[in-house]
């Protein structure tokens, strides 16, 4: 077995939880790259159940999933690629996420009633419609809105969290541009800049909407407040039956390279999870594991299939469960020890857990 167990009740009150904590503005809840990991159907259904109005996701085929899968919530899909037909989007009431005036152009070509939320650049630096190209945009979007060809419903960019003045300095770009887009005659009825992060630290980011992503999975965007502190419960578990145990000597070199050899005589857990199904191979040497309620080293190299930890003397056998990772209040190791381990971010340790490993849900 090698799983992910999902909370889908965690999921649900994450989303409670933000909104409650960011005044109850309304919310998008991202459910981009197959739920940042935890299957985006279940975990869009649950964080609409926690009252998410909107749903966001980066790529018009992962909105097309959640649509087949019978989900009619609002639904906002911004990365494109240049050759995309907008079509198929449309007419599955996709809002299409627009960045310059080329995507702009196709929108409004796309047959059916075509909404489009217009993405600029306040500071980020990467994607969305540059200051200098935001009254060239907007003229463009009010003369496609007044001929009848789209209709411009929201205005959006996102921020870098590069520091407090930064954070600033993007919420009053954001006003230019709401006013630039004002003056060109639009009258977006959907406001959004701040993602997690600035919808917990910033209120003034909030304007209409906020765009919730890592909070709804119960992690925390912050270095310096973990979920717990942010009243959220982290909702995957990342979960393997140890296939074998096996007694070792002192000096025993332990996986390639024998980066590690025991100090003394230990038993030596095999767990069927390795760099192929998401553990960063940077942990090698330095995540933990929790067996029958205690903490363990993982020693020696991270492999593609399997890692190996030293359970010393502990009475535990082939058939026990390993828990790679789950809510640290039961005792385990979080997602987030692991993305320190690995010199990375919590986000990258759940959205790499790869297809070997099997989603199973529970409320
Ligand atoms: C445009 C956009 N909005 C919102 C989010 C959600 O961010 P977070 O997970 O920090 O809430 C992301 C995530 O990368 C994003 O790219």
């Amino acid at each position: 077995m090698r799983e992910a167990l999902v909370s889908l009740s965690a999921i649900t009150r994450n989303v409670e939880t933000l909104r409650a904590a960011t005044g109850n503005v309304a919310s998008m809840a991202i459910v981009k790259a197959n739920g940042y990991g935890h299957g985006a159907v279940p975990a869009a259904r649950a964080a609409l159940a926690g009252g998410a109005d909107w749903l966001g996701v980066a790529d018009i085929d992962e909105a097309l999933e959640l649509r087949t899968a019978g989900i009619d919530a609002p639904l906002l899909a911004w990365l494109h690629d240049p050759h995309r037909d907008f079509s198929a989007a449309v007419a599955a009431k996709i809002d299409l996420g627009v960045s310059h005036l080329g995507e702009l152009d196709r929108a409004a070509a796309a047959s059916g009633n075509t909404f489009v939320q217009i993405k600029v650049d306040t500071g980020l630096g990467r994607h969305g419609a540059d200051p200098r190209e935001w009254a060239e945009i907007f003229d463009a979007a009010a003369a496609h809105q007044k001929a009848g060809r789209l209709i411009v419903r929201g205005l959006w960019s996102h921020l870098a969290n590069a520091s407090a003045a930064s954070d600033a300095a993007q919420v009053e770009q954001f006003a230019l541009a709401l006013n630039a887009a004002r003056a060109a005659g639009l009258s977006p009825e959907i406001t959004h800049l701040a993602a997690t992060a600035g919808a917990l630290r910033v209120p003034a980011a909030r304007f209409g909407l906020v765009r919730l992503g890592v909070g709804i999975y119960g992690l925390s965007p912050f270095d310096d407040e973990d979920s717990a502190g942010l009243g959220l419960i982290p909702a995957m578990e990342l979960r393997a039956t140890i296939v074998a145990t096996k007694r070792v000597a002192a000096g025993t070199g332990v996986s390639y390279g024998h980066d590690y050899r025991a100090e003394r005589e230990t038993t030596l857990a095999l767990v069927p999870i390795g760099y192929a199904d998401g553990l960063p191979r940077q942990a090698s040497g330095t995540g933990k594991v929790s067996i029958a309620g205690e903490n363990f080293p993982v020693v020696g190299r991270i492999a593609m299939d399997q890692i190996v930890i030293d359970i010393g003397d502990a009475p535990v056998e082939a058939g026990a469960v390993a828990i790679l990772f789950g809510d640290p209040a039961n005792g385990v190791p979080a997602a987030t020890d692991w993305a320190n381990a690995a010199d990375t971010i919590n986000y990258d340790i759940v959205t790499g857990i790869g297809p070997r490993v099997q989603r199973r849900y529970r409320s």
